[in-house]
């Protein structure tokens, strides 16, 4: 158990906050989805009632390791003052804790807020630099990691400052644990996992781990087609990583020898081209024709997909059944999602295209937990120490 922030006193302290307002801006500086924000939410409001100063810092996007004016933190900033009904102090800092932030930070009294610029316009942020490390604890008294997008990073504002001050959890961080730690490591069962997406190689670590944990594996999705190939289908002109057959076979055998129950696709949607328009049709697994490719799962496979979820306690989902995107493609995506909103089981959303896809049918306040990370779902699914977890105190 890691302590959290709730271990800690901070009144009267300054605390450096780690979120991940790594949020989506369109070509304006508009946030499209703020949903990281409010995830971060909790935790601010937390410190700010304990009577702390609090400074924020995050990435935005990818620059490239130098200040670059369309991955500015100043939308977040702005976004921040709103929620919280006070001003952010937020400087265009390119040093990023150059003397302007210096002097913000010593300024700062209980239940003020700076944020800081985006921390990867800094070089030394992805090398997890001491120096920048150390510059960034300079400014506080303790440091609380609520990133739990940004986890599997070993960056200097997510895991290189712990060296250098108290390092606990925030309540995201707390919550995602929870719930994907609590259902990896001590899940009720029957334990059903949905892993889709496109390419199986995304998912090998995943699957490797799961088997150890799961009744059921469910496979759709892009990658669902390797699998099949490897069980000697024609899949047509479908997505195939024909590199990744034989490793499908033993993940095949793997799961068998393990008792874990992998489902595949019985029926697809089949077209000839990828298209949102392209004339669809419904198709067994044996009778895909060559010049076609799968775009989606079968209604008979929708059928056995929800009701392996219906008969589960626990439900952890990863990747898009279709091509979710065209909506002639979305119903294997979307029965997947309802059945889950109609159980009663503990339901996780690991993350990425799932959890918009979820949020998009509208069925996000029905999950009992739909993932802030994308990367960092996966990796703590594949079972790895995540960097930002592993520097964090324990209880
Ligand atoms: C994410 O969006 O998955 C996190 O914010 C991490 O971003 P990164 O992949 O650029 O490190």
């Amino acid at each position: 158990m890691k302590k959290t922030v709730k271990d800690i006193d901070i009144q009267g302290k300054k605390v450096l906050m780690r979120a991940d307002f790594n949020v989506p801006l369109n070509d304006e500086m508009v946030i499209t989805d703020d949903t990281r924000i409010q995830a971060a939410l909790p935790t601010i409001r937390y410190i700010l009632d304990q009577g702390a100063a609090l400074i924020l810092m995050s990435h935005l996007g990818r620059p490239k390791n130098e200040p670059d004016p369309k991955f500015s933190l100043a939308p977040v900033a702005a976004a921040l003052s709103k929620e919280l009904g006070r001003d952010v102090i937020f400087n265009d800092d390119g040093e990023v804790v150059g003397q302007v932030t210096r002097d913000a930070a010593a300024a700062l009294k209980p239940g003020d807020v700076l944020l800081l610029q985006n921390t990867r316009f800094r070089p030394e942020e992805k090398k997890n630099g001491a120096d920048f490390a150390k510059d960034l604890a300079g400014l506080a008294d303790v440091f609380v990691d609520d990133a739990f997008g940004s986890c599997h990073r070993a960056h200097a504002s997510t895991a290189g400052v712990a060296d250098y001050l108290p390092a606990v959890s925030g309540f995201l961080i707390q919550k995602e644990l929870d719930f994907i730690g609590g259902a990896l490591e001590d899940p009720k069962r029957p334990f059903v996992a949905i892993l889709g997406g496109a390419k199986v190689s995304d998912k090998i670590g995943v699957i490797n781990n799961l088997l150890e944990k799961v009744d059921t594996l469910i496979i759709g999705g892009g990658m669902a087609y390797t699998f099949l190939k490897s069980q000697g289908y024609e899949i047509g002109e479908s997505l195939l990583e024909a590199d990744k057959v034989a490793l499908a076979a033993e993940l095949l055998e793997k799961a068998k020898a393990k008792g874990v129950d992998l489902k595949l696709p019985v029926d697809v949607v089949v077209a000839p081209e990828f298209a949102p328009d392209a004339p669809a049709e419904t198709v067994a697994i044996d009778a895909i024709p060559a010049d076609k490719q799968g775009l989606d799962i079968g209604e008979k496979t929708r059928e056995i997909f929800a009701d392996a979820i219906q008969s589960a306690k626990t439900v952890i989902w990863n990747g898009p059944m279709g091509v979710f995107e065209f909506p002639a493609f979305a119903k294997g995506t979307e029965a997947v999602a309802k059945a889950m909103a109609d159980s009663d089981a503990i339901t996780i959303i690991g993350g990425g295209d799932s959890a918009a896809a979820v949020k998009q049918l509208g069925y996000g306040d029905k999950m009992s937990h739909i993932s802030t990370g994308g990367g960092a779902s996966l990796e703590f699914m594949e079972g790895k120490v995540l960097p930002g977890i592993a520097v964090l105190e324990d209880k």
